[in-house]
């Protein structure tokens, strides 16, 4: 059908086509920013050290059996430690390669990682309710804003769910990854779209296993408000995007 050829287009590797172009990094162009600049006056919570002492469920074959999306919460907190882990767990950075690139705990294409991590936070022990975002290289919080009624704004955002309806707003913290599609543009040009796609589908089925390790759930949230979300965090919907969600909390026993 012809609605579909444009969609799937992006679906097939277009390397050939690709190796034809001279990309902004061939043309000798500054690289962007390997992550999204901020305010050194803003409000900054320093996040525990790493360790595995927040895993409860310490095989991974536990947790690769185990896992499922879910979608009823228990109204317990998430422990500041366990949000440190389950941020490093997405994006942490575990090296930095001779170009100056970071590596992460999940592979990206051309270790370009064109995301960056919002949070919606409603119950983790020790922080106020609000928006943040994480800053990897720091391994930090970024306070954002409070978000009044965010429980209804994350309902808005989830438009109609066909599971269950409205549980998004029930998690204790909903993931919100955007992309800079021009980190991953500069050096695979048209190449660089279906590569984002692939690389954010690494970084939520590595929060649904550390979830899963620390006895939350996770649920991938695709269905939502575009323009909503990009508002609500002051994204411009260009430039810089939501591209897709999780909602995390405890388990219900
Ligand atoms: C890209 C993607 C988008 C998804 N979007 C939603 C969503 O908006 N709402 C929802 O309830 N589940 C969503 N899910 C979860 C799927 O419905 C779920 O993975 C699927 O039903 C299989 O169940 P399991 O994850 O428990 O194995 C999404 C999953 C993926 C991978």
């Amino acid at each position: 059908m012809a609605r579909y050829e444009l969609q799937r287009n992006l679906l097939k590797s277009n390397f050939i086509e690709f190796k034809k172009i001279k990309t902004d990094k061939m043309k000798g162009i500054q690289k962007p920013p390997i992550v999204k600049p901020y305010d050194p006056n803003s409000t900054i919570i320093e996040l525990p050290s790493v360790s595995d002492e927040a895993v409860k469920h310490a095989s991974i074959f536990d947790c690769i059996r185990d896992r499922r999306s879910t979608r009823f919460y228990s109204q317990d907190s998430l422990s500041l430690s366990e949000l440190s882990y389950l941020l490093w767990a997405t994006q942490g950075i575990t090296a930095t390669n001779k170009a100056g690139l970071t590596l992460r705990t999940v592979p990206c294409s051309g270790a370009t990682h064109s995301f960056e991590t919002y949070l919606f936070i409603q119950r983790v022990e020790g922080l106020q309710e609000g928006i943040y975002r994480y800053l990897p290289v720091e391994h930090k919080l970024l306070f954002m804003f409070e978000l009044s009624e965010m429980d209804q704004k994350i309902d808005e955002i989830t438009l109609e769910q066909p599971f269950v309806p409205n549980f998004a707003k029930k998690a204790a913290v909903v993931f919100a990854w955007s992309t800079t599609p021009y980190r991953s543009e500069w050096k695979y040009d048209i190449s660089a779209h279906k590569k984002i796609l692939i690389d954010v589908g690494h970084v939520c089925q590595n929060l649904y296993l550390a979830s899963e390790s620390v006895g939350a759930g996770a649920c991938a949230i695709g269905i939502y408000d575009q323009k909503l979300i990009d508002e609500i965090l002051e994204l411009d919907g260009e430039e810089e995007f939501v591209l897709y969600l999780a909602a995390v909390g405890k388990k219900r026993n």
